[in-house]
């Protein structure tokens, strides 16, 4: 089935989407053919993230990748899927140190590689360049929760909002980014509760990737989805290529003469099984399956009898989604 809205993506369709409860599904990309099948999959939304410093570029952490690089593999992104609403991730050094920095570099990855919108790290700290580069006139998303590229100043890389105090801070940040002007804001690396407890408080639609079902759609990298990285992976993420790959044999064993099969169907190889797995990830996604508790952080019961103790905790909000299973 496939679950793509007609037309691309804009603010309208993206916000009614949160008014009426469709979860939105994106994946990272980095390159031209998983950005075309994605697009052909039926994806909402695609971010050429600084993850792809990492999983294409092969550097060590996501810090050394450059605007410059940003934009060559966002330049790529676009081509493969001119359909779909594409973010590029602003690199580290690229906003922090002024908002005219931020503005100048947003406005270059919108010109020069077409992208739709970009997307900072950091909450109340970054309000005032997301305010700018919304004034300037680009949509602007934030990234809170765990957030890579200063991870190092926080403690390195953890899990947010088990204690009372990471979830009113991460709460004030979401708060804080929305004033700002932030079209939407993904949450990295915390339990469904405290994301949905989020999620629910904030008008504007908040993602996860890493953050349980009770938010408003999910982000998943390419590579961890396809399996295309073996370094790591982290355990929320979910491979989907088992999942599809009787299906794929099945296409294959329909074929007496394979050979022919490839070259008039072109459907013999990764490019298909890759649809077939970003198709699966869509429908689960959507259909409330993906992350079940098996791809989300736990929060213990002492844990969550801490967060009920914020006066910023709503109490009035249900949680029957947590329990879902595969
Ligand atoms: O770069 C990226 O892919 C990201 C995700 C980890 C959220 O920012």
């Amino acid at each position: 089935m496939n679950y793509k809205t007609k037309n691309k993506l804009n603010l309208q369709t993206i916000k009614k989407m949160k008014k009426k409860k469709i979860p939105l599904a994106w994946i990272t990309s980095y390159d031209l053919p998983v950005s075309y099948i994605a697009e052909k999959a039926g994806i909402d939304m695609i971010l050429v993230g600084d993850s792809g410093a990492m999983v294409q570029l092969g550097y060590q952490t996501t810090n050394s990748v450059t605007m410059d690089e940003m934009i060559t593999l966002a330049k790529s992104v676009r081509r493969g899927a001119a359909n779909t609403f594409v973010i590029g991730d602003m690199p580290q050094g690229s906003y922090e140190i002024s908002d005219e920095d931020a503005v100048r570099n947003a406005l270059r990855f919108v010109k020069e590689s077409g992208c739709d919108a970009v997307k900072l790290e950091g909450g109340n700290r970054m309000a005032s360049k997301i305010k700018a580069i919304n004034d300037a006139g680009i949509l602007a998303m934030g990234h809170i929760g765990l957030t890579p590229q200063s991870a190092g100043s926080f403690g390195g890389y953890r899990v947010q909002c088990k204690t009372l105090k990471s979830f009113e801070q991460n709460l004030d940040d979401a708060f804080a980014l929305q004033e700002a002007g932030a079209f939407a804001i993904l949450l990295e690396a915390m339990p469904a509760e405290p994301a949905g407890q989020i999620a629910n408080q904030i008008d504007i639609p908040v993602y996860g990737i890493g953050a349980g079902n009770l938010v408003d759609g999910q982000l998943l990298i390419a590579h961890d989805l396809l399996g295309f990285y073996d370094k790591f992976r982290p355990w929320f993420a979910k491979c989907y290529v088992p999942a599809v790959i009787d299906n794929f044999r099945e296409i294959i064993n329909k074929n007496n003469d394979l050979k022919k099969f490839g070259i008039e169907e072109r459907n013999d190889g990764l490019l298909h099984i890759s649809e077939l797995a970003i198709r699966k990830y869509i429908e689960e996604v959507k259909q409330g399956i993906f992350p079940d508790k098996h791809y989300s952080y736990e929060l213990k019961e002492n844990e969550l009898d801490e967060l009920l103790k914020s006066d910023k905790w709503n109490t009035t909000l249900h949680y029957s989604k947590v329990v879902n299973e595969n």
